[in-house]
């Protein structure tokens, strides 16, 4: 279809508004002149309906028009043409009763204008389900109205970060009101429908739009990050775009493997994307470390020297002396030097992140000092076993992320065996089997083991 045919198409949502008041008002005045102290009202109605009539079917044009810029495949698509369809020939026919054959016109009329309402209220309804996702409607409707109508039942509203699904609290909100007018069940433009995880996983006409585990080679990623000016970018005709937090947290999903059926406390979540979540969700970032204070004062000229050095430090909570510590450009290798500073802080560090730093077993000896340390990433460096046994040395480790390490064993993650608080641990990318995962399990009981093994 042409451009130009295109462009008409896009006015059916504007033109559609007409035949809505033109119906609405030539309906009243119908019943009015029905009464016959007002039969000089009976005049004007061939003419009402005539406008009726054809803005109706001028709605329908557009409408046909606008329908073949593809994308609108769902049932309230079909369901929606259907109705609009059959109020255009409806308004015809009451005009045409209108002008050529009054006494018909006078018996049936009544009826007449009232399928005309109801078709019309279809016609709207399918329409909004179009642009909105079928459940637009009845979102903040009350729980029995929306049994009623099978929407899925409403999340109850998140008031503990840790507690917060990934998905349902965080990542599908932000698609749904940024993205679902023109990706939800019913209208699929370039085939991708974002309202649930499984049809987004599905991806769209040119394949997977999600690659878990590398938000930079996801297409859903980089469209949202293009220049705003860029074709591709998304959303799409300078509709409102997600703000750059969401985008960073959108990153931070995907990179994280698109966790859906779990809670932000199982996953590995650095202290900038635990800001950036509290706000987007409206929440304090609370940290129940932050409760018991134990660490060791760290110099003020210490944090500074850390900081100019390339470290990000922020402290646990305001009360507290605990550190969570980042590298502050992200993917730049680590230095001798900023590990020596780190390693003099090392009796405060309570959150450490080394992910893609170029860390080895060499570089981690020389902060083996971490009396304190909570929670340690390591996600895509070239640590092997014998660094593993390093680590076996922070006995209060709780979370480790050894994502991305392939040179990584069975016989390295023995060394993690005497680690009891640990709770977590992150294997994906590693050379790790089931049965070292098995062994590990038997060891720490209930310990939380992400990834499976490489099939072998
Ligand atoms: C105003 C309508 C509109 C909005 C809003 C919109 N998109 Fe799109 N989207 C399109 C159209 C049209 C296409 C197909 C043309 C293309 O590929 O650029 C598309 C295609 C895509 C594709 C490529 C699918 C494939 O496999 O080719 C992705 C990914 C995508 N959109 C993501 C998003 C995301 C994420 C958002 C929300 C931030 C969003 N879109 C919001 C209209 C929209």
């Amino acid at each position: 279809m042409s451009d130009f045919l295109l462009f008409l198409g896009r006015f059916h949502v504007l033109a559609l508004h007409l035949p809505i008041g033109m119906v609405i008002l030539t309906v009243i005045v119908h019943w009015l002149a029905r009464d016959y102290r007002k039969n000089s009202l009976q005049q004007v109605l061939p003419l009402l309906w005539a406008c009726t009539a054809f803005s109706a079917l001028i709605t329908v044009i557009l409408g046909l028009l606008h329908f073949g810029e593809g994308g609108f495949t769902g049932s309230s698509a079909s369901a929606h043409r259907l109705w609009g369809i059959g109020f255009a020939i409806g308004t015809q026919l009451a005009w045409f009763l209108c002008v050529f054959n009054v006494t018909f016109y006078w018996r049936w009329g009544g009826w007449l204008t009232l399928v005309l309402l109801a078709a019309v209220t279809m016609t709207g309804h399918y329409g909004g389900n179009l642009t909105h996702g079928s459940t637009y409607l009845v979102e903040y409707a009350p729980e029995p109205v929306r049994n009623l109508v099978g929407a899925e039942e409403r999340r109850a509203s998140v008031t503990e970060l840790s507690q917060a699904n990934p998905w349902h609290d965080v990542v599908s909100p932000m698609l749904q009101s940024r993205c679902s007018n023109c990706h939800n069940a019913d209208k699929q433009n370039g085939q991708l429908d974002l309202s649930s995880l499984d049809s987004l996983l599905v991806g769209g006409e040119s394949g997977a739009v999600v690659l878990p585990g590398n938000a930079a080679g996801s297409d859903l990623y980089k469209r949202v990050t293009l220049p705003e000016s860029h074709e591709n970018f998304m959303p799409a005709e300078g509709k409102t775009p997600l703000t750059a937090d969401q985008v960073a947290i959108l990153r931070w999903w995907i990179d994280a493997g698109v966790p859906s059926e779990t809670s932000l406390s199982a996953l590995p979540v650095d202290v900038t994307t635990t800001a950036l979540l509290a706000f987007e969700l409206g929440l304090a970032p609370v940290s129940d470390i932050a409760a018991e204070d134990s660490y060791a004062v760290v110099a003020k000229g210490l944090i500074e020297q850390m900081v100019a050095s390339g470290w990000l430090v922020r402290k646990v909570s305001q009360e507290s002396n605990g550190l969570v510590v980042s590298i502050n450009a992200i993917g730049q290798p680590v230095s001798r030097e900023m590990l020596v500073l780190l390693a003099e802080a090392g009796g405060s560090i309570v959150e450490l992140n080394l992910a893609s730093t170029g860390m080895n077993d060499e570089l981690l000896a020389m902060i083996s000092e971490m009396p304190v340390l909570e929670s340690l990433n390591l996600s895509n460096n070239g640590i092997t076993n014998a660094g593993l046994a390093m680590v076996s040395g922070f006995l209060n480790l709780e979370t480790i992320n050894l994502y991305g390490n392939p040179a990584i064993t069975d016989a390295g993650l023995a060394h993690l065996r005497g680690l009891e608080s640990l709770a977590s641990v992150y294997l994906w990318g590693t050379a790790v089997t089931d049965a070292g995962i098995a062994s590990l399990q038997s060891s720490l009981d209930g310990i939380n083991v992400q990834g499976q093994a490489l099939p072998r």
